[in-house]
């Protein structure tokens, strides 16, 4: 296992082909997450944006849209920084779960193959922390590995841990290990963050979009 940022460090060449030529359904679920984008949307919170692959079909439907964009891997941003050199884009090179977001600011927020690599505990908080960050509603939409059943989430969350024990990993640390969740238990974190009206709205491979929104 590799440490998270230097995971992506060392890949950010070949990224963008990977992500979209390889992995099942992410090419058509970037589009599709554009497309769930509601039209007033002016402001946008991009968590885990990598090289800006959701950014750049956000951009072709929505060209002065203003987007805040979190990511732990400086060399994925400078990436990003060279394709959206005239956009509306602040960049901020951290963890989300330490990065704080101002309240009620954003119309819109979005997440693409990040969150799969954590805790639900983790993601609860973030989850609540995204809902306050959005405006009346505004929405969440999150792209990522899910899987079908109970038991495929168990066995990947049992298999990091004897990993992260083998290898005395602090529990602080980010390392890369991909521990998807059901559809049934993101929904759920959805709904215990706040969100309403979630649900499941995009499934290819298992690249799946989930959408909540705060309030109706
Ligand atoms: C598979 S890439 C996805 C990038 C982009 N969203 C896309 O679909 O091409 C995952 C990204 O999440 C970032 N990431 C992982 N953990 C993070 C964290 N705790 N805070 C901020 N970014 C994180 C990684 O640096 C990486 O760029």
């Amino acid at each position: 296992m590799e440490k998270m940022n230097e995971f992506f460090e060392r890949r950010v060449n070949g990224y963008d082909e990977h992500m979209l030529n390889e992995v099942i359904g992410c090419k058509e679920a970037y589009s599709e997450m554009a497309e769930l984008i509601p039209q007033n949307t002016k402001t946008l919170l991009d968590l885990g944006c990598g090289t800006g692959l959701e950014l750049e079909e956000i951009f072709k439907k929505f060209p002065h849209m203003s987007v805040t964009g979190i990511d732990l891997t400086m060399k994925m941003l400078e990436r990003l920084a060279v394709k959206f050199s005239d956009k509306d884009i602040v960049l901020i090179c951290g963890d989300y779960f330490r990065t704080s977001f101002e309240e009620n600011k954003f119309d819109a927020a979005v997440s693409f193959q990040t969150m799969h690599h954590f805790p639900k505990e983790n993601k609860l908080e973030l989850y609540k922390r995204i809902y306050s960050s959005l405006e009346n509603s505004g929405v969440y939409i999150e792209c990522d590995y899910m899987v079908e059943t109970q038991d495929e989430e168990d066995r990947c969350f049992a298999e990091n841990k004897k990993f992260r024990a083998e290898m005395n990993i602090p529990e602080n640390e980010f390392y890369h290990f991909d521990t998807p969740c059901t559809i049934e238990n993101q929904i759920l974190l959805f709904e215990n963050a706040g969100f309403e009206n979630v649900r499941k709205v995009f499934r290819m491979g298992n690249t799946t979009i989930i959408i909540g929104q705060k309030g109706k």
